[in-house]
């Protein structure tokens, strides 16, 4: 997509069709307009139904989840789910889940046995951060592949592919799946208020903060969005990661000599091949000029976060992929008030994953470059990355 993101940069703000979004493609405007509180991210400012796969769809019959709400409601919420996350109730949360996510790293990997070709997002990057965030949640071990088992289809129905009709075989699977997992995470979620656990149904069941807990319904939105937001995500990050390192094969070298370089390299990653490409699901409510165009009242807005990632205006250069840039204030998370409530987590997560790997592999070779990848314009990420090794 980054030629036509080039293209795109030209005319600052596009709009093409009567009642089609202003797309929004600069660095500059789009952290501008992630700032505004004039643009709303509430799911009932949408006055047309559109690709949205970072949140559930509203078939669920759940409350809408912070991620499509405006304050103050979002940041009741948000404010609520960070208090089981960090500081100051749950200093540790993250930290503490540094060696849990080794372990589980250590089994994916030991599961790849003596193979000479891998999937890895089949063998690796899809599972590890499902399992994750079952850890995170609180699922007991011995649910997690029921869990995975809803997972699976809520996934597959998330793409765009199958998304318009919603009779189709899969999204009469994932709504089946959603209906299934939400049954399971009430029951969970009941059980942790009756005997909370450390885990963070327990915590948004209970409440610490001034704010109180959530509701049971809200616990619900918010595990589902927890899930929704932090798998395909991951799993496209670590995904981009291995083929941006195949391709810069000296980046591969180093990693696997000083593990220190991971933390850089996943910050150029997120701006070099952002697992979100776009925003697509932001309403101005009132009209808003920008670059001399007026944006009506009750507009959709795209921000192109892929396209303000390579922006030259912002960026030296920036179709080189290089970790040692220094200056990576990316776009990849978003920014502002809906900035990714999972970052510290997602980076810890693609950390380790992508040291493992690079230690692991033993002269990685990619199959087909480039390999398949997902039709989406939201979330980008190969479907399979095929890699030859030697051991
Ligand atoms: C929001 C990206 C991983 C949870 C966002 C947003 C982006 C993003 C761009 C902003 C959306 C908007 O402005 O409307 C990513 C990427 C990830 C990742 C690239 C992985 C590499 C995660 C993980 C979790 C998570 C692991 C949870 C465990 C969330 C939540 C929000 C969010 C809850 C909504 C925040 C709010 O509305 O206040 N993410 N995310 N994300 N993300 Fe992530």
């Amino acid at each position: 997509p980054y030629p036509l993101y080039a293209e795109l940069r030209r005319t600052p703000v596009l709009h093409e069709e009567e009642g089609g979004p202003y797309v929004v493609s600069s660095y500059y405007d789009i952290l501008g307009l992630l700032h505004d509180p004039r643009i709303s991210s509430d799911a009932g400012n949408l006055t047309a139904p559109g690709a949205d796969e970072l949140s559930e769809p509203e078939a669920t019959g759940l409350p809408p989840s912070f991620i499509r709400l405006d304050p103050p409601e979002h940041d009741r919420l948000r404010r609520i789910a960070n208090s089981s996350f960090g500081p100051p109730h749950r200093p540790h949360r993250i930290d503490d889940m540094r060696g849990e996510l080794g372990r589980i790293v250590a089994e994916l990997l030991d599961e790849l046995g003596d193979e000479r070709e891998i999937d890895l997002v089949d063998q690796f990057a899809y599972p590890f951060p499902v399992t994750v965030i079952c850890r995170l949640l609180g699922v007991p071990r011995e649910d997690e592949p029921r869990f995975r088992a809803w997972v699976d289809p809520i996934v597959a129905g998330l793409d765009p592919d199958s998304r318009n009709d919603p009779g189709a075989p899969v999204q009469r699977a994932a709504q089946e799946a959603r209906v299934q997992l939400g049954m399971y995470l009430a029951g969970l979620a009941e059980q942790r208020a009756k005997e909370p656990r450390d885990d963070m149904l327990s915590d948004l069941m209970s409440g610490h903060g001034p704010d109180g807990a959530m509701s049971t319904m809200e616990v619900l939105s918010t595990a589902v969005l927890l899930l929704i937001a932090g798998h395909e995500t991951t799993v496209n990050l670590i995904t981009n990661g291995m083929l941006t390192l195949l391709r810069y094969p000296e980046h591969l070298r180093r990693l696997r000599e000083d593990p220190g370089l991971s933390a850089g390299i996943v910050e150029e990653l997120l701006r070099y091949e952002p697992p979100v490409q776009l925003v697509p699901s932001r309403t101005c409510i009132t009209d808003i000029e920008l670059r001399g165009v007026t944006i009506p009242k009750g507009s959709r807005i795209w921000l192109v976060l892929g396209a303000g990632n390579r922006d030259p205006e912002r960026f030296t250069d920036p179709d080189r992929f290089d970790p040692d840039r220094g200056d990576i204030q990316h776009l990849g998370f978003g920014s502002g008030i809906h900035v990714c409530f999972g970052a510290p987590l997602a980076r810890l997560e693609t950390q380790i994953a992508l040291t493992a790997l690079a230690r692991r592999l033993d002269n990685p070779r990619l199959v087909e470059d480039p390999p398949p990848y997902r039709q989406n314009a939201v979330l980008r990420g190969p479907r399979h990355l095929n890699i030859a090794i030697d051991g």
